[in-house]
């Protein structure tokens, strides 16, 4: 089949890696991609959020499937113009709708949505503008720390913890005031949970649906889990805390209500879930879900997955995923991001990257590289990726590591101490 892709990341190059060893895809297409994803397809230079050139390109190039990669397409509604369009509700769009998408692209509805089915998450309430007084009332009697969320999508800004009483006043009322803009119109309040996070990933068909490894990310941008967040420094999978029994809570008590209540709600989902969750003292609670894979967490994930993607999106597409079996590669997966100097700061582009020749025993995923004449150079803060196996997460690392440090460009920084934390791991911990 020919299979059109969206995104330009270094999941979607982790994406076009996997798609295109597979025998079921003839032909891949990105849109718009990046130097990495050029190795694995044809790049096209189209917006993921001009619906009606992608509807175009999918008619004009045979394309079979869509693949949608990062959530905004998917907010905004991309299933739904496919759906109801004549010349294109034939072809499946792996990506909810644009009801399912409101899990992630509203953290009030995504609160509601749990508050409905049950799902363990920390208690909160939401606010609009006009509840400003009520909320701040609501604020000075909030134990601290205090989460705040702005409902809608502010590219990963949108959540600030509070550590005293008037930084969160201020930051609720900046929030409301138009911090984030529209994503800020209504803000959650919500207690602050102490543990230790992860991300699970389920594909569905809107009734049925298989797992994912399991990955943890780093999401701060210094060592020690220090300093700024970014779009993630590093992932690995499997997470050894996730044992039989935090799965078997996992899938009891969030996964199998999550996809029962869209398809109780008629939310029509045939796509990726992400569950970001965070275990308190042996329980897993929902901190955020997203509509699509994670990143970096692909970069692992997709590697584990022994399955032929493109089946297991085929399917997904047909509503028949009672019938796949996923089967995982048990080695351990790590990836480290190479990053520009200054990032999540600003930072600049368009540094030389060498070195490239040097990797061994690593895949490289492409996140902000596009060429320059012959030359690779950076495009953006988060450069690439370097995904390693090993036999345990040391093993892995390791290779990570060595590899990182192969990789040459002005600024580059990486931490040093992914999957650190998780080496030495005890239950009793
Ligand atoms: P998000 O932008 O939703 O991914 O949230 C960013 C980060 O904020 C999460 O990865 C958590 O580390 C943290 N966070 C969000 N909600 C909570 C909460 N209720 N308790 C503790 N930490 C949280
Ligand atoms: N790694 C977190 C995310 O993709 O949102």
């Amino acid at each position: 089949m020919q299979i059109l892709l969206l995104g330009a990341g270094g999941r979607e190059h982790a994406f076009a890696w996997k798609l295109s060893k597979s025998k079921r895809c003839k032909r891949l297409f990105i849109a718009p991609g990046n130097a990495g994803t050029a190795a694995c397809g044809e790049n096209v230079a189209l917006n993921p959020l001009d619906f009606e050139a992608i509807g175009r390109f999918v008619i004009e190039n045979s394309v079979d499937m869509l693949v949608v990669g990062p959530e905004e397409p998917l907010v905004r509604g991309i299933w739904d113009y496919f759906n109801q369009s004549a010349a294109l509700q034939h072809i499946p769009v792996i990506g909810p709708s644009r009801a399912g998408a409101v899990l992630e692209g509203s953290k009030a509805w995504a609160k509601q949505f749990m508050m409905r089915h049950n799902i363990p998450t920390a208690s909160y309430r939401a606010f609009s503008a006009d509840q400003l007084q009520e909320g701040l009332e609501y604020l000075a009697h909030h134990p601290l720390p205090i989460v705040l969320k702005a409902d809608g999508l502010a590219a990963g800004k949108g959540v600030v913890i509070c550590e005293n009483h008037n930084e969160a006043k201020r930051e609720f009322k900046d929030m409301l005031e138009g911090k984030f803009g529209a994503a800020g119109d209504r803000v959650v309040v919500e207690a602050f949970l102490k543990g230790i996070e992860f991300s699970v990933f389920a594909l569905t068909d809107g009734k049925n649906y298989v797992l994912l490894p399991e990955a943890k990310d780093y999401k701060r941008i210094g060592e020690k889990d220090k300093g700024l967040n970014t779009g993630g420094m590093g992932a690995v999978s499997p997470v050894p805390f996730v044992d039989a029994a935090m799965w078997e809570q996992v899938e009891r008590k969030i996964v199998a209500p999550t996809i029962k209540g869209l398809y109780d709600e008629k939310i029509p989902y045939k796509g990726f879930v992400f569950f970001g969750l965070i275990a308190v003292n042996g329980e897993p609670f929902v901190i955020e879900y997203n509509c699509r894979m994670g990143d970096p967490e692909t970069e692992v994930v997709l590697p584990r997955l022994k399955t032929d993607l493109v089946l297991a999106l085929q399917h997904c597409a047909k509503g028949t995923l009672s019938k796949l079996k996923l089967r995982t590669d048990p080695r351990t997966a790590t990836t480290v991001f190479l990053v520009s100097g200054g990032y999540p700061g600003s930072y600049e582009k368009g540094k030389t990257i060498d070195g490239l020749e040097s990797v061994k025993g690593s895949l490289v995923f492409y996140a902000g590289v596009k060429t320059a004449g012959e030359q690779l150079v950076t495009d953006g803060g988060r450069v690439l990726a370097l995904t390693s196996y090993g036999k345990d997460l040391a093993l892995a690392l390791r290779k990570s590591n060595r590899n990182a440090s192969k990789i040459q460009f002005d600024g580059k920084y990486y931490r040093r101490d992914i999957g650190k934390d998780l080496q030495n791991w005890h239950p009793s911990k």
